[in-house]
């Protein structure tokens, strides 16, 4: 079966910790695309996607914490619009899990493709850029920094 999100190698940063989260985010993505495509979808697996998508904003949030931490130390001088970007995805992540609990947007896969399109948005245009910066620098990124 195809998968919802496909992790492409040239998202990778080459920092290894930030590497690991977006794997881990995109898994999410696609255990909650399969909860969603199933005929009965809480009765798959014992998660509902609702309790996969509360998993998922508070792995964003620690994501995005230590993404923060890793700019500051390499001193990345994008680090306002980058960490503004954040603040504003997890205030749309906030939003949207609270429409849903509120009846107010069906949870399904047009939902989720939008929450797809930001996450890939943000790696290659924000996230990547970190590892530009990384390279025109030539900072090597510490294994101890995440
Ligand atoms: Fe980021």
């Amino acid at each position: 079966m195809k998968r919802f999100l496909t992790w492409r190698d040239d998202w990778y940063l080459g920092i290894e910790g930030i590497d690991s989260q977006h794997l881990r985010l995109v898994e999410l993505v696609n255990q909650i695309a399969g909860l969603l495509e199933a005929d009965n979808p809480d009765a798959v697996g014992g998660a509902t996607p609702m309790q996969l998508i509360q998993q998922l904003q508070v792995e964003t949030r620690l994501h995005f914490r230590s993404e923060e931490a890793f700019m500051r130390e390499c001193g990345y001088p994008d680090y306002v619009s980058h960490h503004r970007e954040h603040a504003m995805l997890q205030a749309e992540l906030k939003e949207l899990i609270r429409d849903i609990e509120e009846g107010k947007r069906k949870f399904d896969i047009d939902t989720l493709t939008s929450l797809k399109h930001w996450l890939i948005n943000h790696v290659i245009d924000s996230d990547l850029d970190i590892a530009r910066h990384l390279h025109k620098h030539k900072l090597a990124p510490a294994e101890d920094q995440l």
